[in-house]
This record gives C-alpha cells, sequence and structure tokens, in this order.
C-alpha cells in the first residue's frame, strides 16, 4: 500500500512527540511492506516564525493532497503578544475547518497498567472503553453573531449556537456506524430541557437511529452526563454530542485514563481522510527536553491507521505495543516520579515490542 502522510509538528513539544509518531509509522510500514510517503507542513507558532501566518495556504494544500496528517501541537508564551487572528492556536480551528473536519473522536481507554495513575476508584475505572464523537465545525464556536453590544443601557455580550440539520445528521450517522462496530449503545449527549438546538438534535437522533437497528440509543442531559462520566463511566459505549459540550466532557472523561500524555485523537471529514493528534497541548514548559510523553501521538498513528487506511491489524499492534511497554513499567515523568524515561527511550521501547509482536 502506498500511501501520503503529511506531518504538521507544530511548536512546543510538537517536534519531538512528531518525530515519535513517524518512527512508528516507518516500523509498521517496512515490517509490513507498505509504503508511508511523508512530507512535512508549517503550522502554528512554527508557521508564524516563518511565514507571519498561523496556517499558510501551502500547509492547506498539503494537507488536501494527502491521505492523512499527523498534527502535533501549537501554542506557548513566544506568541502571546499577536493579535488574536494571527495566534498559533488559530491555525488548528482554521485546519478543521478547511478540511470539513467536523467529526472529532476521543477514544478514552481505561489501560490496564495505569489503573493506579486514575484520580478515580479502580474499579471504577477498569474495562472503561468510551468513544466521544465531538462535533467539531459548528455550533457556538463559530455561529455569528458574536460581539459586544449594549443592551438595555449596560454593556453586555452575545454569542450565537447555530447548526444546520445535515450537520447534526451525518455526525450522528458516523457516531451510530462506530457502535455498530463497537458495543452497540449510543448515549446523545444535549440540553433538550432549556435550549432548542437540542431539541432539534434529538429529534435527528431518534430518526437516525432507525437505519440503525441493532444499535439502541439513550438521550442523556449534559449535567447528567457529567456526572454520570464520573459516577459509572462503564455505562458509556459511544457517546455523541455537539461542538461546547463534546469539548467539555471530553476533558473530564480524559482523566478516567490518568495522564493527558496518554490521549490520542482523530478527526474525519466523512471521508477516508483524517487528521490525527494528540489531545494535550504543546507543553512550552518541557519542550526541547526530550521529556514529553509521546503515547497519545504514537496511539495516534494507530488511529490513522484504522480510519484512514483500513489497517486495523497494524492499528491493534501499535496500540498493543504501548500496552506491553507499561506493562513492563517503562514511564516518562508525567507518569511517574522515579526513573522517568525519555520522549525517545519511550519511542525505542515501542518499537522493540512492535518488532517483537510480528
Ligand atoms: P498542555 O497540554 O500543553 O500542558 C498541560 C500540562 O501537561 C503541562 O504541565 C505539560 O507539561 C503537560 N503535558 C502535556 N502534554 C504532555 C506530554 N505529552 N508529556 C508530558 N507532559 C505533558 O496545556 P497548556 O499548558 O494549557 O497549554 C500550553 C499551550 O498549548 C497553550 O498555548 C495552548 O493554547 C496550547 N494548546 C494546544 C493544543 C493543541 O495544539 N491541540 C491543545 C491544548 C492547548
Ligand atoms: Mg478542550
Amino acid at each position: 500500500m502506498i500511501k501520503k502522510i503529511t506531518t504538521l509538528p507544530g511548536d512546543g513539544i510538537g517536534p519531538e512527540i512528531v518525530e515519535s509518531g513517524k518512527a512508528v509509522l516507518q516500523v509498521i510500514a517496512d515490517l509490513y511492506g507498505h509504503q508511508f510517503e511523508f512530507q512535512e507542513g508549517l503550522i502554528g507558532g512554527a508557521a508564524i516564525d516563518a511565514t507571519g501566518v498561523p496556517l499558510p495556504d501551502e500547509t492547506i494544500e498539503r494537507c488536501q493532497s494527502s491521505d492523512a496528517c499527523l498534527l502535533g501541537a501549537v501554542g506557548g508564551p513566544k506568541w502571546d503578544q499577536q493579535p488574536p487572528h494571527l495566534r498559533p492556536e488559530k491555525g488548528l480551528l482554521a485546519i478543521r475547518q478547511a478540511l470539513n473536519l467536523y467529526a472529532n473522536l476521543r477514544p478514552v481507554q481505561a489501560l490496564d497498567a495505569l489503573i493506579e495513575e486514575s484520580t478515580l476508584k479502580p474499579e471504577v475505572v477498569s474495562g472503561v472503553d468510551v468513544l466521544i464523537v465531538r462535533e467539531l465545525t459548528g455550533g457556538i464556536y463559530f455561529g455569528e453573531p458574536r460581539e459586544r453590544r449594549t443592551i438595555d443601557g449596560e454593556e453586555g455580550v452575545v454569542d450565537t449556537l447555530v447548526y444546520k440539520k445535515s450537520e447534526i445528521e451525518r455526525l450522528l450517522h458516523r457516531a451510530f456506524q462506530f457502535a455498530e462496530i463497537r458495543g452497540k449503545h449510543v448515549t446523545s449527549v444535549d440540553k433538550a430541557n432549556v435550549l432548542e438546538s437540542s431539541r432539534m438534535w434529538r429529534e435527528c437522533a431518534n430518526e437516525v437511529a432507525t437505519h440503525y437497528p441493532s444499535v439502541t440509543l439513550e438521550h442523556m442531559l449534559v449535567d447528567n452526563a457529567a456526572m454520570q462520566l464520573i459516577r459509572q463511566p462503564k455505562q458509556f459505549d459511544v457517546l455523541v454530542t455537539e461542538n461546547l459540550f463534546g469539548d467539555i466532557l471530553s476533558d473530564e472523561a480524559s482523566m478516567i485514563t490518568g495522564s493527558l500524555g496518554m490521549l490520542p485523537s482523530a478527526s474525519l471529514n466523512g471521508t477516508a481522510f483524517g487528521l490525527y493528534e494528540p489531545v494535550h497541548g504543546s507543553a512550552p514548559d518541557i519542550a526541547g527536553l526530550n521529556q514529553a510523553n509521546p503515547l497519545a501521538t504514537i496511539a495516534s498513528t494507530a488511529m490513522l491507521l484504522r480510519y484512514s487506511f483500513g489497517l486495523l491489524e497494524e492499528a491493534d499492534c501499535i496500540e498493543q505495543a504501548i500496552n506491553q511497554v507499561l506493562l513492563k513499567g517503562y514511564r516518562t515523568a508525567d507518569l511517574t516520579n522515579a526513573n522517568a524515561i525519555s520522549t525517545e527511550e519511550m519511542t525505542k521501547a515501542v518499537i522493540k515490542e512492535i518488532k517483537v509482536a510480528i
């Protein structure tokens, strides 16, 4: 199989962890007889330093001409003085929009080796396997108008939550399709007791559900969902929700697994193309120190192989290797206070496990 992958290292720890992800992909290509062609694009602070803007057109073109993208992270104090439209994080929102990446997948799995790292009780966390499907290109983050205005003679502000029915439906279809190949249960999270947008969301979910008879649908109000995620996370299989609710609930759910340095994500647009990135940020405090945990990025490469290339065995192989190195006690500094290994050492340990497994 010949596939083109664009890497977008970004800034902070981005270049270090993307290097790890690339190394793992290269080993998979060699061992399984695939050909992955890598090209690199500028985004975030690195792009601002080189070109003055956080997302040059050339980067978008490179992503569009590739089969998948692997992104590191962007942002840091160096660019804090930039005007809002020229900040590194703008590059991230802009690439999601430019590539129409409306479905954000955040799997939350409790790995046996890290059960003790969670702030929740082991019996609550053990066996958790939730896929959060978050709408990524609509809702209150993008709706117009968004402005300061005078209301009843005093200073006020307006944000707007907008969804087209088609935007809701396409996301729900993705969620049900994932549920079909997982635990066959969808929890649709909304605030239908208050918000009109949520009432439409609920109607759409009921309609879409009729196309997937093997999947059960449950509606849950977002405040209850926030509570249930901590109380009994094992009740969830696929949790689907709109942009803002998904942003908050996925950060909450991430703590089930113990560390931000472990969590991968995929952003999809309905074709095989996808953009894959760790959930964490650019960690400017440890940038360049060879200390960052590369496992979230390496787990993101497994998602890339699974969702964009259909290479399920290869994806499983990477995930098992991650589990193995953790079971053997390898830990980067975010996961331990003693005997931490470096980014490069962790990457090598994963690659060694992959080679042993094949
Ligand atoms: P952060 O995720 O970068 O860091 C939070 C804490 O976790 C820090 O102590 C950091 O050292 C640690 N950490 C994060 N990833 C780690 C890893 N792989 N290994 C070990 N430790 C890790 O979030 P923070 O500090 O709020 O933001 C820093 C910058 O990153 C900001 O400019 C922010 O806007 C940006 N950011 C970018 C994101 C992205 O590129 N997708 C997402 C979130 C934040
Ligand atoms: Mg967030």
